[in-house]
């Protein structure tokens, strides 16, 4: 007589979040989220801003659940769905045994916290999906994929936090988006000294989502296609090489024009979206002030979808940066954070239960 396999397992893991240099913005397939041009960005520290994830899987339960922040959200969310189908199908590729069998009969209680504003312009959506993949794929035992593609179909940036240090998107050609997934161009400690300043100017959800924003885009801007065609591909060779080189005046100036040339797209999006305030500019200026006065690129601004500054700079002009920030957005909440040690990949780490 067969006996019926009963399953639990449980994993929690975190995952920091990640600043593009070189933006994403732009799809060219909006189910799999496949970009209309690469992308790159450096993944902040496990200490920093992160998302911690708790997976439960148990016969036992009779639906999958999702918290989010201390609140039950809904399971139908159909990027939520096809992650979830796409580690479940790949679970069912590799059972073998009763129990591993008797995993996809099982529901998942999915328990996710962020520990900075969510849906603000800082990234959440890319170390919410990259935890969340991680973690699943741990407690579904199917860490051997590429996790990064399935992290895509939760969030376009999120697939860059599946690993540390300085990370490319490369957009792919293909249709099925079997070739467009995150890799390590460089460890974090590639480049020592080098730090990122979260300047949160609003901790407010924004009102426009990225996942929307970027559609007007690609339907309605010009602009963004003489992005995609002239200019994405030969900054991310160019900053790949100042990165390789070390040479911050080089990677602070491409970084600074493509933050001004994604927020010139969201300008020429019809109708304009505005993610950029007064604040936001006031730290343009800032910091244009300060590299003028050195008479060299020492900081970076960057902006995401939303108003909030990420400063780039070296250990010493950083120290500077920072106390002018204080002096001059003293309601601002600064942070630095610290890039050295992480030497991943991957970047999100798994406490197994
Ligand atoms: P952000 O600038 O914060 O990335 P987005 O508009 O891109 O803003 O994405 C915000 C959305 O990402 C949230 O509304 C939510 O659906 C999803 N998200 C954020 N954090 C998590 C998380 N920890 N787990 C699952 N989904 C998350
Ligand atoms: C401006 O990854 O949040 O931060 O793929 O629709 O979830 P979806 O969008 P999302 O977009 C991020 C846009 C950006 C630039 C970047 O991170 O590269
Ligand atoms: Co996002």
């Amino acid at each position: 007589m067969a006996v019926e396999s009963k399953v639990n397992r449980q994993a929690t893991c975190s995952a920091p979040v990640n600043i593009a240099v070189i933006k994403y913005w732009g799809k060219r397939d909006e189910k799999l989220i496949l970009p209309t041009n690469s992308s790159l960005s450096a993944t902040l520290d496990q200490a920093d801003l992160k998302t911690t994830t708790s997976v439960a899987l148990s016969s036992e339960f009779d639906s999958d659940r999702l918290w989010l922040n201390g609140k039950e959200e809904s399971i139908t969310n159909p990027r939520l769905q096809n992650v979830l189908q796409k580690i479940r199908s790949l679970a069912s590729e590799r059972a073998q045994t009763d129990e591993e069998k008797a995993v996809l009969d099982a529901h998942v209680h999915i328990v996710s916290v962020n520990n900075f504003p969510t849906a603000a312009g800082l990234a959440s959506s890319a170390s919410g999906y990259a935890c969340m993949v991680y973690t699943l794929a741990q407690v579904y035992g199917v860490t051997d994929y590429e996790l990064s593609k399935i992290a895509r179909v939760g969030s376009g940036s999120a697939c860059r936090s599946m690993y540390g240090g300085w990370v490319a998107w490369n957009m792919g050609t293909r249709d099925d988006g079997d070739d467009s997934f995150a890799e390590q161009t460089h460890l974090a400690d590639h480049w020592p000294g080098m730090k990122i300043l979260i300047l949160v100017v609003s901790d407010r959800k924004k009102g426009t989502s990225s996942t929307s924003g970027m559609g007007t885009s690609v339907r309605t801007s010009e602009l963004l296609q003489h992005r995609i065609t002239e200019v994405v591909p030969k900054r991310m060779a160019a900053i790949k090489e100042a990165i390789e080189a070390r040479d911050f005046a080089q990677f602070g100036e491409i970084t600074m024009r493509d933050s001004n040339q994604f927020h010139a797209v969201c300008l020429d999006t019809y109708p304009p979206i505005f993610y950029m305030n007064d604040t936001s500019k006031a730290v343009v200026q800032m910091v244009t002030q300060y590299n003028t006065m050195k008479g060299e690129v020492k900081a970076a601004y960057t902006f995401d979808a939303g108003p909030n500054a990420v400063i780039y700079a070296m250990e010493d002009a950083m120290a500077e940066i920072a106390s002018l920030t204080s002096h001059f957005f003293p309601s601002t909440t600064p942070d630095t954070f610290f890039r050295g040690t992480t030497t991943a990949p991957p970047a999100p780490s798994a406490e197994l239960l």
